[in-house]
């Protein structure tokens, strides 16, 4: 087999067999394959797509490129949750404990964040102390201890991911949907669990702007994930503007914190209530979604899940004062107000803009190597068809003193975000579909 034959294959539309793809992936992963050969395949796919059997392959393939997780030492069906990346998604924060304190074990590998999107272990690491790496035995053991685990994704599960995933970013081949399904299913099979959840967002703050591409992306990765044996769902949910109000590391736990108190913003609340549920019914502890919310309320009205959240906190190191008075977890040096400077009712809220601004106070990476600010981000005051006027405080802007200079701009970023509109605004659909 030649890497010139096969790319020659897929430049002129042929359908590629499970041997070809196995060789580009495993070659690339042992450096056999130059990124100039591989650049050019991946532009290939860019512009030829991939088929359904070619998606699963090249999927499968990077998923077996290394460890992949072994969960039956976990009583239990096992469900795991991903978010394809949105601006202010602090739901698996919440979610986690929401569904260990129902008694379905979660055992989570989670990411960094990059540019104007966030990560869950970055998130967690505002909280000080906490741990975000652990041996396979204690993952483990902790899960089957007290319901829930959730580590930094190792360099070793998909490796094939991350190395075609750093030369797509360079070769402005990222937004093709075989290889974005392709690669965020990879690392999901890789990780182990039974049922998958998937939030695909959809938006001004997401890689699918409309719902079209949305569901596309979404029905490709069902379709890997229930060819891969396992029951995956797809929820399409709304990234017209940040979830929630916080946006940063520290400020985003806290506002996890009031979610599970059940003092949360209402559609942040209730997405992690809906995601929930079909993880519930995913594994088959529940009969319909309704029953499934139900439960899902209960945890949080119960007070069951901010338990669960505590107590998940503390096995992984995380200093208990700080979830017990989340508000120590926003202490930056300045916290400015933000003035609306037109009157109107809010049309939309470009979470991109807002994901960039909060990158340049310090609470996102510019790039790999960019170090964090944890107390640094903004917290909306004001959401998509709130009326507002000249003048009004939209927004707070959290940061410290060695990214006092970039202040001025990431205020302007946040302001401009804001899209106004002179009549009342209708309410735009959380949830845009679901794909089972
Ligand atoms: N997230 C991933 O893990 N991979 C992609 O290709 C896009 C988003």
């Amino acid at each position: 087999m030649r890497m010139y034959d096969i790319i020659a294959k897929k430049r002129d539309g042929q359908e590629l067999s499970k041997e070809e793809i196995a060789y580009v992936v495993n070659g690339f992963t042992k450096e056999e394959i130059p990124d100039y050969q591989m650049s050019a395949f991946l532009m290939s796919v860019y512009f030829r797509g991939m088929t359904k059997e070619e998606t699963l392959n090249f999927t499968m393939s990077m998923a077996n490129s290394g460890d992949c997780l072994d969960l039956s030492k976990i009583q239990g069906v096992k469900c795991d949750k991903h978010s394809t990346g949105g601006v202010g998604d602090k739901v698996s924060l919440i979610l986690g404990p929401m569904v260990a304190a129902c008694n379905i074990p979660v055992a989570k590998m989670s990411g960094r964040g990059l540019g104007h999107t966030g990560g869950t272990i970055d998130k967690l690491e505002s909280i000080p102390g906490f741990q975000t790496t652990m041996s396979q035995e204690r993952f483990i053991d902790q899960v089957n201890h007290i319901g829930i685990a959730l580590v930094g994704q190792t360099a070793h599960l998909a490796p094939a991911d991350k190395k075609i995933y750093a030369l797509r970013d360079v070769t402005a081949t990222v937004e093709s949907m075989p290889l974005i399904a392709s690669s965020i299913m990879s690392k999901k099979l890789a990780a182990g669990a039974d049922t998958i959840v998937l939030d695909v967002k959809c938006g001004n703050g997401a890689f699918m702007k409309n719902k079209e591409d949305a569901c596309a992306l979404a029905k490709e990765m069902v379709q890997i994930g229930n060819q891969a044996g396992r029951k995956t769902i797809a929820v399409i949910s709304d990234m017209n503007e940040p979830l929630g109000y916080g946006v940063g590391n520290g400020i985003e736990v806290m506002e996890a914190c009031h979610v599970l108190q059940g003092k949360g913003e209402k559609r942040l609340t209730k997405l992690c209530v809906i995601l929930g549920a079909y993880m519930l019914l995913g594994t088959g502890l529940v009969k319909s979604v309704d029953e499934g919310m139900e439960k899902m309320t209960e945890s949080i009205e119960s007070g069951k899940a901010f338990e669960k959240f505590k107590q998940f906190i503390v096995a992984q190191g995380g200093e208990f004062s700080y979830v017990e008075n989340s508000s120590k977890l926003v202490s930056s040096t300045y916290c400015d107000e933000i003035f609306a400077d037109e009157t109107g009712y809010i049309k939309e809220i470009m979470a991109y803009d807002v994901g960039i601004g909060a990158m340049i106070l310090g609470a996102g990476r510019e790039t790999k190597e960019s170090s964090l600010d944890y107390s640094a981000g903004f917290w909306l005051k004001k959401k998509t068809g709130d009326y507002v006027k000249k003048g009004e405080c939209i927004g707070i802007c959290y940061y410290n003193e060695p990214y006092k200079n970039n202040a001025p701009s990431a205020k302007e970023k946040f302001k401009n975000a804001f899209i106004y509109q002179e009549t009342p605004v209708q309410p735009v659909k959380l949830i845009k579909d679901v794909i089972e």
